[in-house]
């Protein structure tokens, strides 16, 4: 292989795992192929000290590291992965373990999710994937996915206003605002340690909370309070986080929000969840009145089958259609299953 062309795989495989490694993807799915497509034709360990470079010792993973246990796991299979060649011990991946292994457990972490813009969003997450009650202190895939589709559909953001229910610690909505030019998100959930770590992680990401309710301002009021917030590209964009439980929110309340399109990532994942969704999208306007109805956006992550042919069910049953805009596959090696997630637009 030409020198030239080796350093590319080189600098591909290693900006592979300097994505995933940041967002904490589960190890099994970072490139180790393409790593062992670059040992094929390697002399030395130039390819692992281009990966420790875009990992562990990325400014990002420096300032905003990911759980002691992930990068402790990391680095041993990595250390495994050179120990298998027959180039010499590298002592910087043992240093690399040394500096982790002194690391005390801690019960948050940070993931950097790298958009295509090479803008970072940050989040400070929980390590357990159930705490306090709730799964809201960590991103779920359904939620990275849906941000992705979002990405690429932006014109369905573009200056309209969004309500996210379920939000979470916020990917999905950190990345629209960012990127998608919305007017206004409404960010939402009913739990409160997660509505708290949902604010800390909007200003984490240089964005700005409205100081109060947006629910009575009315549409192309100027904004009297002055916090405009900005995405990339300049627009302004306002920003709300709001307790929104949806058992007890009030139809009144969900009408002044005037959102244009709703969003809402892995929130379906029993049945009762299932119906409590159904129930609040029943309680937005249905007549439409002088507004068009909002467009409803689910991203479903198919864990059971079942809970997913008993949510279409339900939605049939309320007279509420649905269409699927978007699905993704994948193998979850080791556990050698498929994760589906789909993206359900739903006409309520
Ligand atoms: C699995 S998490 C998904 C979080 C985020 N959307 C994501 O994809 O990463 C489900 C979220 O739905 C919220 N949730 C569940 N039931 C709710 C309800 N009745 N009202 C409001 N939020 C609810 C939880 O608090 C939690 O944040």
């Amino acid at each position: 292989m030409e020198e030239e062309g080796g350093q590319a795989l080189e600098e591909k495989a290693a900006l592979g795992f300097q994505r995933g490694f940041l967002a904490g993807k589960r190890l099994a799915e970072l490139p180790w192929e393409s790593l062992e497509e670059v040992l094929k034709y390697s002399e030395d360990s130039s390819p692992f000290l281009a990966i420790l470079q875009k990992t562990v010792h990325h400014p990002l993973c420096l300032k905003y590291p990911p759980s002691v246990q992930y990068r402790r796991r990391f680095l041993s299979e990595l250390i495994k992965k050179h120990e298998s060649t027959s180039t010499e011990p590298l002592d910087q991946l043992y240093e690399a373990l040394g500096v982790v292994l002194n690391c005390e457990e801690t019960t948050h972490c940070y993931k950097n999710y790298l958009l295509p813009s090479g803008d970072a969003i940050t989040l400070r997450e929980n390590v357990a994937i159930v705490s306090q009650g709730t799964t809201g202190l960590v991103t779920w895939d359904a939620g990275l996915y849906l941000a992705e589709w979002a990405l690429e559909n932006s014109e369905v953001f573009r200056n309209r206003r969004i309500l996210e229910l379920g939000s979470g610690i916020g990917l999905t909505g950190i990345a629209v605002c960012k990127t998608c030019h919305p007017r206004w998100y409404v960010f939402s959930d009913h739990h409160k340690a997660v509505l708290q770590q949902l604010s800390e992680n909007i200003h984490l990401n240089s964005l700005t909370l409205e100081p109060e309710s947006c629910s009575h301002r009315t549409e192309g009021s100027p904004n009297h309070q002055g916090r405009l917030d900005v995405n990339l590209e300049g627009d302004h964009v306002r920003i709300s986080v709001k307790e929104l439980d949806w058992n007890l929110v009030s139809k009144d309340k969900l009408a002044k929000l005037q959102a244009d399109v709703i969003l809402a990532a892995d929130v379906v994942y029993d049945p009762e969840v299932s119906q409590h969704l159904i129930g609040v999208l029943q309680k937005f306007p249905r007549d439409g009145g002088n507004r068009q109805k909002p467009e409803v956006y689910i991203a479903f992550n198919i864990r059971n089958p079942d809970t997913y042919h008993d949510f279409q069910m339900q939605l049939d049953k309320v007279e509420i259609g649905w269409e699927t805009v978007a699905t993704s596959w994948k193998n979850l090696f080791p556990y050698d299953q498929h994760a589906n997630i789909v993206i359900l637009r739903l006409h309520i």
